[in-house]
């Protein structure tokens, strides 16, 4: 009965996010800025280009930082600001995230060209789909037209997803943004197709599974020696290790392949095939030939969690430099 009344109340949140996304979404359009501003996208493809050339790491921060952006008060580039002691960014949801002077570079940039055109907001969902497509991921076209934020309170990061959920709590987490069980696949195991973690995620999965002081089951026996080999028990919690083992620096399907044979990396990835939903999903994702689908499905839900609470119309501002309000 309390399942029941829980699951109850989460379909009506949900609802009611979804209904709240459609109205704010139809104000996103694309080429928001063709008129006003018609070599924006041209700018920030240039900045995110020479910082990926620089460092290739820079691809993969950039589109967490997108995902970390959009699921605390919506789209809003309230993560970029850096004013007070208690601002987003220290959440320790918001742990390793980065990319920030690469938006505050572009930014400096449109500014000079377009000032208080372009948000801060815009230039992050950008600046993401430019990452995408310089790792051999999709290009996909953005809506654009979110306005800033002007709140930012590491009390308001308190629900971001943290690896150590369960499959339930994620869905949750993911649900009450208006996403879908598809979309959590997506994303989350899509976009750890590139990128790497430090072993501080690793902690629990590795050494206190369930707080019995064992490891995931889920862990192929093989690669749990690996994985233990890389962050040793009371070893250097910073280093950093791939998300997709087998292929870390390529957006392909390798990483569904490595949920559904226990060689996912970390434990968020892995509680994806924990569940009925979304184990199914993951399966016919690594049992597809070529990445057609998978590339055209993962940049739909970028694009749909872009849409996630966005400030439009006379709400928010156009921020002039992206860590501080107007
Ligand atoms: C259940 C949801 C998710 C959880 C629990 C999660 C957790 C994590 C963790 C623990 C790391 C390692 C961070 C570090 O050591 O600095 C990470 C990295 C990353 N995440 Fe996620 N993530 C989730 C969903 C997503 C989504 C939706 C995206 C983007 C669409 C994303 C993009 C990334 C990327 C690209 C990296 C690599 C960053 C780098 O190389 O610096 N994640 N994630
Ligand atoms: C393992 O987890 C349990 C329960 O969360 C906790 O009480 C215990 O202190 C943890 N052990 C270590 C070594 O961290």
């Amino acid at each position: 009965m309390q399942k029941l009344a829980t699951q109850f109340t989460l379909i009506f949140a949900s609802v009611i996010v979804s209904t709240i996304l459609v109205v704010s979404q139809a104000q996103l359009r694309l080429g928001f800025y063709s008129e006003t501003c018609p070599n924006a996208e041209t700018i920030i493809r240039e900045v995110v280009q020479k910082a990926v050339a620089n460092d290739p790491r820079n691809a993969a921060i950039l589109l967490r930082l997108q995902f970390h952006d959009c699921f605390v008060q919506g789209c809003d580039g309230s993560i970029l600001i850096r004013e007070d002691e208690d601002g987003e960014l220290k959440a320790p949801g918001n742990l390793g995230v980065g990319g920030l002077d690469i938006i505050e570079s572009a930014k400096a940039r449109l500014e000079q060209v377009c000032p208080g055109i372009v948000s801060c907001a815009d230039v992050v969902a950008l600046a993401a789909r430019d990452a995408v497509s310089l790792v051999n991921g999709p290009f996909y076209h953005v809506p654009t037209g979110r306005r800033d934020g002007r709140l930012s309170k590491m009390s308001l990061a308190q629900k971001l997803p943290d690896v150590d959920d369960s499959i339930d709590v994620i869905k949750f987490k993911f649900r009450v943004k208006g996403l879908s069980d598809q979309d959590l696949v997506l994303l989350s195991a899509g976009a750890h197709t590139i990128g790497v973690t430090a072993c501080f995620f690793m902690q629990k999965r590795l050494y206190n599974f369930s707080g019995g002081g064992g490891s995931d089951p889920g862990i192929n026996p093989g690669f749990l020696q690996k994985l233990k080999a890389k962050c040793p028990v009371n070893g250097d919690v910073n280093v950093r290790i791939p998300l997709d083992w087998s292929t870390q620096n390529v957006f392909d399907v390798e990483i569904m392949r490595n949920i559904r044979d226990g060689t996912a990396v970390i434990a968020s990835d892995a509680r994806l095939y924990d569940d009925p939903e979304t184990r199914q999903i993951v399966d016919s994702y690594a049992a597809s030939q070529e990445a057609t689908s998978f590339h055209q499905d993962f940049a739909d839900a970028m694009v749909k969690m872009g849409n996630i609470g966005v400030k439009t119309g006379s709400r928010g501002e156009i921020r002039r430099v992206c860590s501080a309000v107007n």
